[in-house]
């Protein structure tokens, strides 16, 4: 047999190919000895082929090499394609087997540190990621990667045929601004001077406007020290793009299209645009939070005015506190056993609240939390706030703003997942619109970029950016989908001068403005085109085609919750001589 030779995949196979020689290559699946027979189960990422050896069929010498097989062997296997006497429905092969007159082992294995075989994905991922090239080996993962790809080819199809020119931007520059801190890179060369990784190529990509490049895109790397989460990488990728003298209402069809496209070439879903659009002011009113799923209701309903009749004393505390009282409606929710609310309660506490008061409207009337402290039209008023029915149940929060629209935000999230609300099938798209510019850094006391510092203000706020610089919104948008942060980008400023004045409201003195940005807002001055972009989170995106809840499931070597890579043991100590050329001594 010649070495690597195949006829077919383990997935190729079917009735009609009985009887043709045929030869395979694949890992050993599974082996069942039967004594007299041997099956081998043949697994590539193709799929799966049965494999039968028979001594009558066979030589001896095949025969004793099949018997001595064991899980994960890399075998070469020729025979012929024959009809199944039963027929196996799970696989897509399973109307046939090859009967084997032929085997080469190729590559022996030692046992695996996990089973293979086995479907299951509940082994300890740190071992899965310790082992992630065994992991990919059970496929959930290594499909993953084939979606990932097709998504990447359909971006680079569309964007390139929308004239967008795609530009490789360097990793190593000089820090980004984009709220996280950087990796850093010792320069050998130069002695206490240091590269920092791109948190994203935000001013590479202007820069490349005031160019004139016109159309920019980047399926582009980027590096962020933050505190990850499921949906967060320390290294992870964006499709970046970037446009000279366009609107949002140029950008925002051209964004719906990339997105719907990829999701029909890659998973065959029909994704309808124009996207939902909606303030962020309003986003925060009716959902709590600035990425909400708005694939089930549930909306918030700010009950402060009625609340003034509520005579309970901590809701009265808060009112008198200028705080709010805020709640949503479950349809059906009636039937929430006291169990249940008291699991909800338990979990509006984690962030902070004593209680989370509830109301369920039935035939024969109320029952609440707050019966004791609301007369019968209080109850009705509050009813009709949240439209309730008969059957429903409203869960309330009296806090301050902030607090209860973020407890809000998790219940509500909480509440559709516990109660089967969520349709995977779905995809809802939804802009937010109209960011505030600034954001209060409560630890450092100080103003902050909601999103990054090129940001342009909405220029009808201009006149409170020094007055009262936290209501000024900002050209700002986001891409939700599914509750997903999936893009950001703004329209951004070109006026060199106002750049320097968004810097120094932000704190920058003349001097760090310069040493950090000197060469930007220099650029600026030379002819800037008005330009907008965005940035759309590529690993969110993938997360969202193949339905993984963790975005290491669309990685193919992820780092672990604390940013390690488990399997090559990185970061790690280096030897001495290699920091003495970096001129770094390292404190223990
Ligand atoms: P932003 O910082 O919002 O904007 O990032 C854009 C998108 O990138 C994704 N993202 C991440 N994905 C995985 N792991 C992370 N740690 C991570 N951080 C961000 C999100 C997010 O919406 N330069 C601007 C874009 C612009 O203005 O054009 C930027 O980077 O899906």
């Amino acid at each position: 047999m010649s070495l690597f030779k195949r006829t077919h995949t383990c997935g190729d196979l079917r009735l009609q190919d009985a009887n043709k020689k045929v030869l395979l290559v694949g890992w050993v699946h599974r082996v069942r000895n039967l004594g007299s027979l041997v099956f081998v189960d043949l697994r590539d990422r193709f799929g799966i082929t049965q494999v039968l050896f028979d001594p009558k069929q066979c030589s001896e010498q095949v025969y004793t090499t099949a018997k001595n097989l064991r899980a994960e062997f890399v075998i070469q296997v020729e025979g012929v394609c024959s009809k199944k006497l039963t027929a196996n429905p799970n696989l897509s092969t399973g109307e046939i087997e090859i009967i084997a007159s032929a085997i080469n082992v190729l590559s022996e294995a030692d046992v695996p540190p996990l089973p293979i075989a086995d479907d299951t994905m509940e082994v300890n991922e740190e071992l899965r990621l310790q082992y992630r090239y065994l992991d990919m080996r059970k496929g959930p993962i290594l499909n993953n990667l084939v979606v990932r790809h097709k998504a990447m080819q359909s971006t680079r199809n569309f964007l390139s045929n929308d004239g967008f020119i795609e530009v490789a931007t360097p990793n190593f520059g000089k820090s980004t601004p984009e709220g996280a801190r950087d990796y850093l890179v010792p320069s050998r060369v130069h002695p206490g001077h240091f590269y920092a990784l791109p948190q994203s190529p935000q001013m590479f990509k202007q820069l490349l406007m005031i160019a004139g490049l016109d159309r920019y895109f980047q399926i582009a790397a980027c590096f962020r020290d933050e505190d990850l989460r499921a949906d967060r990488q320390p290294e992870f990728h964006q499709i970046d793009v970037e446009m000279s003298f366009g609107t949002t209402e140029e950008l925002f069809p051209i964004i719906e299209k990339l997105v719907s496209r990829v999701f029909k070439e890659t998973m065959n879903v029909e994704i309808s645009a124009p996207f939902v659009r909606m303030t962020y002011a309003d986003c925060m009113d009716i959902y709590g939070c600035d990425k909400p799923d708005i694939r089930y209701g549930m909306k918030l309903k700010n009950i402060s005015h009625i609340a003034e009749k509520i005579t309970f004393p901590p809701i009265q505390d808060v009112l008198k506190a200028s705080g709010i009282v805020k709640g949503f409606c479950i349809e059906k929710g009636a039937d929430l056993s006291r169990k249940a609310l008291d699991e909800l309660n338990a979990f509006a506490g984690q962030f902070g609240f004593k209680g989370l008061a509830w109301i369920k409207k039935t035939a024969e009337g109320y029952t609440s939390s707050l019966a004791k402290y609301m007369a019968p039209e209080v109850m009705d008023a509050v009813s009709t706030a949240f439209k309730m029915e008969i059957g429903d149940c409203a869960l309330i929060l009296a806090g301050n703003k902030k607090p209860v629209n973020q407890a809000l935000d998790h219940l509500r999230r909480k509440v559709a997942k516990e109660r089967g609300l969520v349709d995977p099938k779905k995809f809802a798209c939804l802009w937010v619109t109209d960011f505030p510019l600034f954001a209060w850094n409560e630890e450092d006391g100080r103003l902050e970029s909601e999103h990054h510092p090129f940001t342009s203000p909405n220029f009808e706020d201009m006149h409170l950016i020094e007055s009262d610089p936290l209501s000024v919104r900002s050209s700002s948008y986001d891409l939700v989908i599914n509750g997903y942060e999936c893009a950001s980008g703004s329209q951004r400023i070109h006026d060199s001068r106002l750049q320097e004045k968004i810097f120094s409201i932000l704190g920058l003195s003349a001097q760090s403005c310069k040493e950090r940005f000197g060469f930007f807002v220099e650029a600026l001055r030379y002819g800037t085109p008005p330009h907008l972009g965005i940035a759309l989170g590529f690993d969110r995106l993938v997360m969202l085609l193949c339905g993984a809840e963790n975005i290491r499931d669309v990685i193919a070597f992820p780092k672990n919750a604390k940013a390690r890579d488990l399997m090559q043991e990185a970061p790690s100590p280096v030897p001495q001589d290699q920091l003495d050329m970096l001129h770094i001594r390292v404190r223990h």
